[in-house]
């Protein structure tokens, strides 16, 4: 009789197995526990008689080991498991999602810009943050005395007779480079950040970003820059905006000008952000300045060229309305997170 239960007890420790703790305690106290299945056996041992003793004495020790020997075992995968809950894991459940990032605001209205200037023909190039002297200013026929080369606008890190070295004021340096290091035709866009002495503020900041475009050809004129970027703004604002052309003045730029576009935001009716005027400025443009040709080595009798250039948190601004520059460089995904998902 003992043996048979020895024999049904032990088949069915063997095939236990489990993965929670509320059935592996449930085992213990049916078969270990001190009401439990071994404890009966012992029980009834002790009324058998003495020739059975012998028989089952051993039999029944070895029995009672395997069994602790079988709950240690299970215990033990349980405790080399973090201690939580680990019982309760459901390795069936779908993992969490990871979280993706997305696209920097300024980014993705850059990538927008020069893709359409690409469309057009249009290569992307880069120059340095650090410039000097002569291709932030000198080359692109900035007077000697400039305002815009006094310190209260321009980050200087060297002073050298003649040639400082600064933190670039504006992408124009690119062209200067591009100009001096290759031959026409130029048909560039160069995209970057710059740098200027402002107070930073909902308005202002002291590093922001811009695009520049060159073109530089045989036979360029005012024509083929209004017609650009006329395109450029249909493809960027859509279909249907317009565009206006204001007398202005760049040392570099000659004639110059300055582009608004219907505002963005109200499509002309006058709103906040084009203070009531239906017009928006977004860039500075011209005929590149024939001494500026002349500064980088290219024949301005056989070749002329217009340029353009425009800040990104501007043009971002107008697709976005965004009120403080500043949250631009925070980096507060609550902000990071609003505009277009990665998709890898
Ligand atoms: N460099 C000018 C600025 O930072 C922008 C600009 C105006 C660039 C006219 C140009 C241009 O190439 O033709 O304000």
């Amino acid at each position: 009789m003992i043996q048979d239960k020895i024999d049904r007890y032990t088949a069915e420790i063997k095939a236990f197995a489990t993965g929670k703790a509320d059935e592996l305690e449930a085992f213990r106290i049916k078969f270990l526990g001190t009401k439990g299945l071994i404890k009966n056996l012992f029980e009834e041992f002790k009324t058998v008689s003495p020739e059975e003793k012998r028989t089952f004495g051993k039999v029944l020790n070895e029995f009672k080991q395997f069994a602790e020997a079988k709950y240690q075992d299970l215990k033990e995968q349980f405790d080399s498991q973090p201690a939580t809950e680990s019982s309760q894991l459901d390795l069936t459940l779908p993992g969490d999602g990871m979280a993706v990032g997305s696209r920097h605001p300024l980014s993705l209205v850059r990538n927008e810009i020069v893709d359409i200037f690409k469309r057009l023909g249009f290569v992307v190039a880069e120059g340095p943050e650090i410039e000097d002297d002569w291709h932030n200013f000198s080359a692109l026929n900035f007077p000697e005395e400039h305002p815009a080369r006094d310190m209260q606008d321009t980050f200087f890190i060297k002073k050298g007779a003649g040639n400082d070295i600064a933190l670039r004021t504006h992408t124009s340096s690119v062209q200067v480079r591009m100009m001096e290091a290759g031959k026409p035709p130029f048909r560039a866009i160069m995209p970057g950040r710059v740098y200027r002495n402002e107070a930073i503020s909902a308005r202002a900041h002291c590093f922001f970003h811009q695009v520049e475009g060159l073109y530089v050809d045989e036979n360029v004129s005012f024509s083929d820059l209004k017609q650009t970027l006329y395109h450029f703004v249909q493809e960027l604002y859509g279909e249907g905006t317009q565009v206006r052309f204001r007398p202005s003045y760049f040392p570099f730029t000659e004639p110059s000008a300055e582009m608004d576009v219907s505002c963005t935001i109200c499509k002309g009716a006058g709103c906040n952000m084009c203070k009531y005027s239906g017009w928006v400025e977004i860039l500075g443009c011209g005929m590149v300045d024939p001494n500026v040709l002349e500064n980088c080595g290219i024949d301005s009798k056989k070749y002329t060229g217009f340029a353009f250039g425009m800040g990104i948190e501007r043009i971002t601004n107008l697709k976005y309305v965004i009120r403080d520059l500043r949250l631009f460089s925070e980096n507060d995904v609550r902000f990071l997170g609003q505009f277009q998902t990665e998709v890898i």
